[in-house]
């Protein structure tokens, strides 16, 4: 039998997801989302309709969690900066006409705009983007921010110190925010545009 404490959700995942996975093996590549966050992302998602952006591509794991959850109608757009990895991730999704792998910056997916969903896997724009970001989303429209380490605190801690990022994006006027602990070590905050 499983030890089922020790384990949060099931560990079987959508085949795109593990070839995604493979992908990030080959490539070694380590900065994917985990599963934990991945099955949030999908289960926003499948609320969404019209266009998803994700911001980092990666070797395609999230867009892979997206692509599961897909709405009939809605696509996922998502931009990676690194050309070997965007085309990686292109022939990744090339049997499926709902994913648009953009090579390039992020900005690049400006022209997308509005998303009813945004995940946001670039570091500097979530450390200062939210003022570029706000009005790529429509409202009621959602921003998924990964990679936060749980705090039981308020303000938000991170390594002894205030967590000034995931502070902005929790209190920004123009959002109704929530950080939701996923797994013992990772936390998301999920942004909804008001
Ligand atoms: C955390 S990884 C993304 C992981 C992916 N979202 C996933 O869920 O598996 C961040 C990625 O963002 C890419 N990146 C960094 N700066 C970027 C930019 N300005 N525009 C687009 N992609 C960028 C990096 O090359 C890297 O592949």
């Amino acid at each position: 039998m499983r030890d089922s404490a020790a384990m949060s959700a099931s560990p079987d995942v959508p085949v795109l997801v593990t070839q995604a996975l493979n992908l990030c093996r080959s490539q070694g590549f380590v900065s994917s989302i985990r599963h934990e966050a991945g099955r949030l992302l999908a289960a926003l998602a499948a609320s969404r309709v019209g266009t998803l952006g994700e911001l980092g591509t990666g070797c395609g794991v999230g867009a892979a969690w997206l692509c599961s959850a897909l709405r009939a109608g809605a696509r996922v757009v998502t931009a990676e900066l690194d050309p070997v990895l965007a085309e990686r991730a292109r022939e990744l999704f090339a049997d499926d006409d709902r994913v648009e792998v953009r090579a390039g910056d992020w900005t690049t997916l400006e022209q997308f705009a509005p998303f009813s969903l945004l995940f946001i896997d670039v570091r500097e724009v979530k450390r200062n983007g939210i003022d570029l970001i706000a009005d790529l989303v429509e409202p009621g429209g959602i921003i998924v921010l990964d990679d936060f380490t749980p705090s039981s605190a308020w303000p938000p801690i991170y390594d002894g110190r205030v967590d000034d990022m995931r502070e902005r994006w929790l209190t920004d006027p123009r959002f109704t925010a929530v950080d939701v602990t996923v797994a013992p070590d990772a936390a998301v905050v999920i942004a909804t545009r008001r």
